[in-house]
């Protein structure tokens, strides 16, 4: 059986502490899309652990942790990600994580060429800076390095690193970062040596997952990026260079799409959106004005109590209100069976504040009303105005919320709103940023 926990809009759902939650009756937990670009906060013996590339289920003893096929790997960031959960004395590391060694290198390269072309864009993306689309489209091109080939001779490695940055040394001399040009001899000296550091890590993935499907072991996937950044589904091109929808999650952990699968889409009783592009229900910030206003504006107030500010980036993310159309755009493509909505305590403080809590439950959009994300608006220049149903006051969420019976009724309501306009029902709610801080309702 398979747990995917998908992110249903713009990432950073929460979908680390879910995912770790479930990997409890999991036997392998999963990250099998993006790279470092992912953030996910774990707390673990009461310590907030920020991971980017293992899966936060590590934390879970016994369970395997792999890193598969789809993903893109920055050596420097997974060594210094293994060290930070052996200093928070997570057991067996070496034991229980498994890279695949079909997954592909991000080298520093890859990051100038991130950098520049964000540079040379005329809109440009936004992104986390961590080479992901570079490195990505070299694995399209078919000139991309894999984590096997860091454990070639330092010579075959070198060889496959110039054939890989032959053109793009043309664009960083063209492009007034001649500085960037690889050396590629001394990039292989020092990544053959990270090949050593990783080698009792690096596995064929198909053998142990052929075992565990034929167990009818559980398997979580901890779906790294969001429904709206899917290369092929999000709003493209402000999205990232990984297909990170649920059937791309399952291509690149090497699963097939006939196991039982219970899909988890997570989302935020808010939403939250880092780069640029199309935010219908974004509220307005200070970070919109060069000069700080002297109040908090309601963006702010969500970004504050939600501390949403980046796990890889640090920025602060642009806030608004629950979006049920994206939702309605995600279930033929996400396919979730439920929803988890994280924040449910937040959100009831920030309604407290600004005296009410906002649901988008439809747009204005070319003169008619829809109640799904178009997928035009890049042709039609229009950004979909929201419809939204208001739920006046707020609510606080306290330890003793145990359960959906024990919620005030204004929180009650918000889940029925949201149930019933994105037709899929509400399973997990989250009350605070601890994996036990879940209600979990009887559906
Ligand atoms: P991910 O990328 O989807 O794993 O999510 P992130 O870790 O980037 O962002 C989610 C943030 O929300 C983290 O700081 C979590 O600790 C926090 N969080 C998750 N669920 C809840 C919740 O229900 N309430 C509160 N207050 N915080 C939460
Ligand atoms: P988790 O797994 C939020 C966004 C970037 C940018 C776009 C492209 O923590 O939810 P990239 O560096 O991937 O080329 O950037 O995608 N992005 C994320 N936003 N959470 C993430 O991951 C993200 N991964 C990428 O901000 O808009
Ligand atoms: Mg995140």
């Amino acid at each position: 059986m398979i747990t995917a926990i998908v992110g249903n809009k713009w990432g950073d759902e929460g979908k680390g502490k879910i995912a770790t939650r479930f990997t409890k009756d999991a036997k392998i937990v999963m990250r099998t899309t993006g790279g470092d670009n992912a953030g996910h906060t774990i707390i673990y013996n009461g310590a907030k652990i920020p991971l980017h590339l293992v899966p936060g289920g590590i934390t879970v003893p016994d369970a395997t942790a792999i890193i598969a096929p789809g993903t893109v790997i920055n050596p420097t960031i997974l060594l210094k990600e293994i060290e930070l959960l052996k200093q928070h004395r997570v057991p067996g590391i070496d034991e229980r994580l498994k890279l695949s060694g079909r997954a592909h290198v991000i080298f520093p390269f890859h990051i100038d060429a991130d950098r520049l072309e964000e540079k040379v864009k005329k809109n440009p993306v936004g992104t986390t800076g961590r080479g992901i689309g570079p490195a990505y489209a070299d694995r399209c091109k078919r000139t991309g390095v894999s984590i096997y080939d860091l454990l070639l001779s330092e010579d075959e490695l070198c060889d496959k690193i110039e054939e890989e940055t032959f053109l793009l040394n043309q664009n960083f001399a063209n492009n007034g970062m001649a500085d960037c040009v690889v050396d590629a001899k001394k990039l292989a000296h020092q990544y053959h040596l990270f090949g050593e550091l990783l080698m009792p890590y690096i596995i064929d993935i198909n053998p142990l997952l052929a075992k565990a499907l034929d167990n009818d072991d559980n398997i979580c996937i901890e779906g790294a990026q969001a429904l709206m950044l899917d290369l092929f589904h999000g709003q493209y091109p402000m999205v990232t260079s990984s297909n990170c929808s649920t059937a791309g999650m399952l291509c690149g952990g090497a699963l097939p799409p006939n196991v039982p699968m219970t899909i988890y889409a997570i989302n935020k009783a808010y939403e939250s959106k880092v780069g640029n592009g199309l935010f219908p229900t974004r509220l307005p910030s200070s970070t919109d004005f060069d000069v700080q206003p002297k109040e908090l504006l309601p963006g702010d107030v969500i970004r504050e109590n939600g501390h949403e500010y980046g796990t890889t980036t640090g920025r602060p993310r642009n806030c608004g209100w629950f979006d049920c159309c994206i939702n309605n755009t995600g279930r033929t493509i996400m396919g979730p069976n439920y929803l988890c909505i994280n924040h449910l305590d937040t959100i009831g403080k920030v309604g407290k504040i600004l005296g009410s809590v906002k649901i988008c439950t439809a747009y204005h959009y070319q003169g008619r009303v829809i109640d799904y994300f178009p997928d035009n608006t890049g042709l039609t220049k229009e950004t979909p105005s929201p419809i939204y149903e208001e739920i006046k006051g707020g609510w606080d969420i306290d330890s003793s919320c145990e359960s959906f019976d024990d919620l005030p009724s204004p929180a009650k309501e918000f889940v029925y709103i949201v149930e019933e306009h994105a037709h899929t029902p509400v399973k997990f709610l989250g009350t605070g940023p601890a994996n036990d801080d879940l209600i979990v309702r009887d559906i």
